[in-house]
């Protein structure tokens, strides 16, 4: 078998069939919602990558300093023979795991992006003689079924995408995960936390503009993939943080009255002077907080652990 597989297990046409649900919906709906992984095609996924080196986005940095100090912990801790990654993105952060669990056979990165797949799934079995990669081309959100790999597992799901989704889809996909952990399987969860709200905005609204065009790039998807003529120039990025929800909203606020086309769906969606549209929220926890969301989905965080100025926080919970 060769070191580097990737399976698809989305039918070819599922990814334009969700698209063309998920934005019917959306702008069908009251007040108008996109989901936030269509902001991630080739073009959004090198902004999100450009947006981890902006210096007021933080998560990136924090998170990384956790695994660059605790990658050890984390696999003494799990002993892990396979790693799964959720949203493995880049890969990037996950070297200092790879590199310390020195019982790894195999890497399963799971993404909905597979020109990102196969770039980080090509270059990791270069450097890393004798690891099998097995990319899967799934979206981690719907139910999962993983290759049948040596465990223990440690299935690891970084970079807080878990504050993309709302709390009743935190809770289904905390207990979809529970259910592929068989006992000495292990959860690493990264959530960001709550902080100054000046600190939290500035991450998502940085001066350069960076984040504004990965907000808007989500118009250009449905431009290209649903015929659409969305005007990105049309609309403003808004970045506000929400204290009873405790989480930041990405939205984009119309900038005039105007009627947006889609010939895909036969529609046609009018927008108010100064109509908002919520493309993203990103919740920040607590540590209270996620413990009680692991323990309903029958989880248990056995290791905290944050970087040192407290920004971002690592859970580690062994079944
Ligand atoms: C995908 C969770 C890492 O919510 O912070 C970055 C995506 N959105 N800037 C986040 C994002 C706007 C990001 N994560």
């Amino acid at each position: 078998m060769s070191p580097f597989a990737v399976t698809r297990t989305l039918p070819e046409d599922a990814t334009g069939a969700a698209l063309r649900a998920d934005v019917l919906e959306g702008l069908t709906g009251s007040p108008r919602t996109l989901p936030p992984k269509w902001f991630y095609d080739a073009h959004g996924s090198e902004l999100f990558e450009r947006i981890t080196t902006l210096p007021e986005y933080y998560p990136t940095r924090a998170e990384r300093e956790i695994l660059l100090t605790r990658s050890g912990e984390i696999a003494a801790a799990s002993g892990a023979r396979t790693l799964v990654e959720l949203g493995s993105g880049s890969s990037e952060k996950t070297r200092y795991l790879i590199d310390a669990l020195t019982g790894l056979r195999t890497y399963v990165p799971v993404d909905v992006s597979e020109s990102a797949l196969t770039r980080a799934g090509q270059a990791l079995v270069a450097e890393r003689p004798g690891l099998d990669v097995h990319a899967l081309i799934a979206d981690f959100t719907a139910p999962l079924t993983l290759p049948g790999t040596p465990g223990p597992r440690l299935v690891a799901f970084l970079g807080g995408t878990i504050g993309n989704l709302l709390p009743a889809e935190r809770a289904a996909f905390l207990a979809s995960v529970r259910g592929l952990l068989t006992p000495g399987d292990a959860l690493l969860l990264g959530t960001d936390l709550v902080k100054d709200e000046r600190v939290l905005v500035r991450a998502y609204d940085d001066a350069a503009g960076v984040t504004a065009a990965f907000n808007k790039n989500v118009l250009t998807v449905i431009n290209r993939e649903l015929g659409a003529d969305f005007d990105p120039a049309a609309f403003d990025h808004v970045a506000l943080w929400d204290a009873g929800q405790e989480w930041i909203e990405m939205r984009l606020r119309s900038r005039l009255a105007q009627t947006v086309k889609v010939p895909a769906l036969d529609l046609a969606v009018d927008f108010a002077a100064g109509e908002e549209l919520r493309t993203e929220v990103s919740a920040k926890f607590r540590k209270e907080g996620v413990r009680a969301e692991l323990e309903a989905a029958g989880l248990e965080p056995a290791r905290w652990w944050t970087d040192d100025a407290g920004r971002f926080a690592l859970s580690l919970s062994v079944v």
